[in-house]
């Protein structure tokens, strides 16, 4: 008799989404008629840049001859994409070699299932509030116990808070391996230099693996906070690193991503270099390569002219963020991210839980948030703003806010 994979009985309720596009179905559904604004979900609006689109058609084109036609690719990406990404690398004064790098559907799938080539007996560290992929993808995994009053038994917390500015240090005790995500989602946060050079320092001591998600790195317009945690000496040996086109050059639909796995990396009992040949046989397994279109798409991003028309579209969503962040602070809210990140964090009064707050914007306001809790124990208290999204509606969003919002 076949069973189910108990771990996924642990998970916690339905996913975030889910029960938000439930609570706004609900709504609908008794007040007809009503348009929400939604900035809830962190899915890009705008429509590719020239560049991308000439690219895909490209692709496109190619398929359409036997001469041009390809079929399964290399399982690792297209060479002159990784060779691309190289370029991208060292202009931040990192070198890389293309067999370093693997080209893939997403950020999402790769931060779910980079834990796979890792021990059973690993303990992972994630921050709270966390993006739930890496919390899920590990209970789902069998790396921890039961869920006890919003804690899972066997992983450790590294708790984010207003002291800390969402950016947690590394944990006491010691742990295998560390996902850090900056900037931060949901909060909005991003690791300086220092920040991230102590997390490099204990996977250093300890032996542990960092998992370097910078799915919003492109969002950083301060120069001295680092893009890449290969920034920090030392990082190849311990550091994984995880993006993703979606959220700068809008491939949310698209589909297209990319893992560094160095050569240099170092776990415990194997030679450099194992863990790469681990990762490509884990991909090789169970992932096809991605598509050639997307890929060629994705050139075209990384392109000179491609690169210069993503940051308009950086700096459409941060004008939203501005916005967002502007009309919270005045109407008296503690407000936090939306300046290197297109999520702006608010506190809210301690009067409601996150999701009564939803429901409470929702009601007056017509407006659709995140709440905090959805994020971890030390999310409750907050909600987050996604700065993705058409102008117009943020600007209704805001003033439907202003107007309609009892505090
Ligand atoms: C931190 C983080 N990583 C990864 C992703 C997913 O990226 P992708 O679209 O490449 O799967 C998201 C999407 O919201 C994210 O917030």
């Amino acid at each position: 008799m076949a069973t189910i994979n108990k771990n996924y009985n642990k998970l916690q309720g339905s996913y975030l989404f889910l029960e938000i596009a439930k609570r706004t179905k609900d709504f609908l559904e008794k007040n007809k008629g009503v348009e929400l604004m939604r900035l809830g979900i962190g899915d890009t609006t705008e429509p590719l840049s020239k560049a991308v689109i000439s690219g895909l058609s490209a692709g496109v084109k190619k398929l359409r001859k036997k001469k041009t036609y390809t079929g399964y690719g290399h399982p690792q990406g297209k060479i002159e994409l990784r060779n691309a990404l190289v370029d991208f690398y060292k202009k931040r004064k990192i070198d890389l070699r293309p067999e370093e790098i693997f080209v893939s559907d997403g950020a999402k799938s790769d931060s779910a299932n980079i834990q796979s080539i890792f021990g059973q007996d690993n303990i992972a560290a994630i921050m709270d509030p966390v993006y739930p992929v890496y919390l899920d993808s590990n209970v789902i995994a069998g790396r921890t116990g039961e869920l006890k009053n919003g804690r899972y038994e066997g992983l450790v917390y590294m708790e984010g808070n207003e002291e800390n500015d969402f950016m947690p240090p590394p944990p006491e005790v010691k742990v295998d391996l560390i996902y850090i995500c900056s900037p931060n989602n949901p909060t909005g946060s991003v690791a300086t230099k220092n920040e991230l050079a102590a997390f490099v320092d204990y996977a250093l001591n300890r032996k542990a693996v960092i998992i370097f998600d910078a799915a919003y790195a492109e969002y950083i317009k301060d120069e001295s906070l680092p893009k890449s945690i290969y920034e920090i000496e030392g990082a190849k040996k311990c550091a994984i690193e995880i993006n993703s086109f979606s959220k700068w050059a809008g491939f949310t639909g698209v589909r297209l991503g990319w893992t560094v796995v160095p050569e240099d990396l170092v776990v415990e009992g194997v030679e450099p270099g194992k863990v790469i040949s681990l990762w490509a046989r884990r991909q090789s397994t169970m992932f096809n390569g991605a598509s050639n279109i997307a890929q060629d798409g994705a050139l075209a991003a990384l392109s000179t002219k491609g690169q210069k028309e993503s940051q308009k579209l950086i700096a459409y969503y941060m004008g939203n963020a501005t916005l967002i962040k502007q009309t919270f602070s005045n109407l008296g809210f503690k407000v936090f991210g939306g300046e290197n990140a297109p999520y702006v964090w608010v506190r809210i009064p301690p009067s409601l839980t996150s999701w009564e707050f939803f429901d409470k914007l929702l009601r007056e306001a017509h407006v659709v948030v995140t709440p905090g809790s959805g994020f971890g124990l030390k999310g409750e208290g907050y909600i987050r703003l996604s700065a993705f999204g058409d102008k117009k509606n943020v600007k209704r969003a805001m003033k439907s806010i202003e107007k309609n919002f009892k505090p």
